[in-house]
């Protein structure tokens, strides 16, 4: 069944020099969740933030649940360390783990919640063989590496197919969508199954976090 709907601004698209502040405004404006995008110049060509951010979030006071988007390869040697820094959903990209169901392991024993994401031309097959070990999938609507790229319309098929394989699951599983999700298509997003929608740019670039929330939050309302 379809979990309620988590707002999670992406803070790739926030003001670096002013993070705890930007996390802070953003939560207390409507956010449910910060989405913390790790990339490593070599799983995808750009370089972002690392475990001592998140532990830095933490040591300021966030305690929203935080959705760490593994944009690494290998991903193993990591993941202690994000369990450290005070993740709570750790995700990654089947293609980047030789090992997939040891990975998946490896962070639900750890207590963190775990999930698989999909590139836009990745398949889905991989589902089949770890639906008892997830707790999010997340459906990349751009190719990763950066904010700010249009959303790839495809995506709303391949995001139907996982709502159906979730419910016939009958598990918990959040099904997130994330890259180039805007108010004027949050409500198709949704429609397709989603309950978890990242925006960076969308929110990040607005000088009202709460307008825009708002606004998104009135989108997903009239989803059908
Ligand atoms: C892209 C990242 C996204 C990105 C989304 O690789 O995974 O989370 O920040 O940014 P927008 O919402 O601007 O497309
Ligand atoms: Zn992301």
């Amino acid at each position: 069944m379809k979990q309620s709907n988590f707002i999670a601004p992406s803070i790739l698209a926030a003001d670096f020099a002013k993070l705890g502040e930007e996390v802070d405004n953003v939560l207390r404006d409507g956010a449910d969740i910060v989405h913390f995008d790790v990339m490593d110049n070599h799983y995808v060509p750009n370089l972002t933030i690392g475990p001592l951010v998140c532990e830095a979030l933490r040591n300021h006071g966030v305690t929203a649940p935080i959705d760490v988007h593994l944009m690494v390869k290998p991903v193993d040697r990591i993941i202690p360390d994000f369990v450290s820094a005070g993740a709570s959903y750790i995700t990654f990209h089947p293609e980047a783990s030789e090992h997939i169901d040891r990975t998946l392991s490896m962070i639900k024993e750890s207590g963190c919640k775990a999930g698989l994401v999909f590139n836009p031309a990745t398949p889905l097959n991989v589902l089949e063989n770890v639906m008892d070990k997830l707790d999010m999938i997340l459906l990349m609507s751009v190719n990763p590496g950066f904010g700010g790229q249009s959303f790839i319309p495809h995506t709303l098929e391949k995001c139907r197919q996982v709502r159906q394989l979730i419910d016939a699951s009958g598990k918990d599983i959040r099904l997130e969508i994330d890259g180039g999700v805007k108010i004027d298509n949050i409500r198709a997003v949704a429609a397709a199954g989603a309950d978890t929608f990242v925006a960076g740019s969308a929110i990040f670039s607005t000088d009202d976090y709460k307008t825009t929330i708002d606004a998104m939050r009135a989108e997903l309302a009239l989803a059908k």
